[in-house]
C-alpha cells in the first residue's frame, strides 16, 4: 500500500473505532429506500449462497448479512480492526460468528485466515480504496480461487456521484465531522476489475445506492 493510501486507511480504522452503534443501525435502517434496497441485498445473498457455505467476512464490522443467510452458513469467520463491531457480532451470533481482529492488509497474504473458507465477502469496504489498493488485495485473494461477494456503493445515471476515491466528510458517534475517503463505483469499473485478473463478473443486484456482484475464477 502507497503511502497515502497507509494514511487513509488509518483515518478509516480510526472513523469506525468511534462507530460504537452498529454500523447499519445509524445509516442504514431509519431511511425508507436504503431499508428496502437492504433488504433486496440480503435476499440476492441468500440465493447465492449454498447450504453449509463458510465465509470469510473481510472487514465485517458488526456481521449485518449474517441475518439473511444464517441458516445456510457452517461458519462466519468476522475479520474487523474494530474490537467493539466484532463483540456486538458474537453477542448476537455466538454459534456461527468467528472472530478475527486485526488489520486485513498486514493479513491478506496470510494462508491462515482463509482456511476452510469457501466465500470471501467485502461489504461496503473497497469503496474507501484507490483502485492501486484494491488490485493489491486482489492479488492476493484471486490466486486463492474462491468466490468473492461484493457489496458496495453504486453510481449510475440515475445516481450520479464524483468519480474515484475522494475525501467525504461523516459524523461519528461523539458526533465528530470526520473526512474519510470514499467512492462510488462504476459498472465499467467493476467490470475492468474483472477483466484485469481474468475473473467472471455478475452483477446480480444494481440498486440506486448498492450492488452486488460475484467474481468467479475459471470462465
Ligand atoms: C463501512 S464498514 C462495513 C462493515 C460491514 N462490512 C458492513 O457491511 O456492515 C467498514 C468496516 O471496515 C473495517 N475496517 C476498516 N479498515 C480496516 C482494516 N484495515 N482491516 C480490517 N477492518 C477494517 C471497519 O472497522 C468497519 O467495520
Amino acid at each position: 500500500m502507497n503511502d497515502k493510501d497507509l494514511m487513509l486507511s488509518k483515518k478509516i480504522q480510526d472513523y469506525y473505532e468511534k462507530q460504537y452503534d452498529t454500523y447499519q443501525a445509524s445509516v442504514i435502517l431509519h431511511n425508507e429506500r436504503t431499508f428496502l434496497e437492504r433488504l433486496r441485498i440480503g435476499e440476492t445473498l441468500e440465493s447465492l449462497i449454498p447450504n453449509g457455505s463458510k465465509i470469510l467476512d473481510i472487514a465485517s464490522g458488526s456481521c449485518q448479512w449474517i441475518e439473511f443467510i444464517s441458516s445456510k452458513i457452517d461458519n462466519y469467520i468476522a475479520f474487523d480492526s474494530n474490537k467493539s463491531l466484532l463483540d456486538h457480532a458474537m453477542a448476537k451470533w455466538p454459534e456461527k460468528v468467528t472472530p478475527m481482529h486485526g488489520n486485513i492488509f498486514e493479513r491478506t497474504s496470510d494462508p491462515s485466515i482463509y482456511r476452510n473458507v469457501d466465500i470471501l465477502l467485502l461489504s461496503f469496504f473497497l469503496s474507501h480504496f484507490s483502485d492501486e489498493t484494491i488490485r493489491e488485495l486482489f492479488l492476493n485473494i484471486v490466486p486463492l480461487k474462491k468466490t468473492i461477494i461484493i457489496i458496495d456503493s453504486f453510481q449510475h445515471i440515475g445516481n450520479l456521484k464524483f468519480n474515484g476515491l475522494e475525501l467525504v466528510k461523516r459524523k461519528n458517534s461523539n458526533h465528530e465531522i470526520v473526512e474519510i475517503p470514499k467512492r462510488y463505483f462504476l459498472e465499467e469499473e467493476l467490470i475492468g476489475l474483472a477483466g484485469e485478473f481474468n475473473l467472471s463478473m455478475d452483477l446480480k443486484f444494481k440498486g440506486m445506492f448498492w450492488f452486488l456482484c460475484v467474481f468467479n475464477v475459471g470462465h
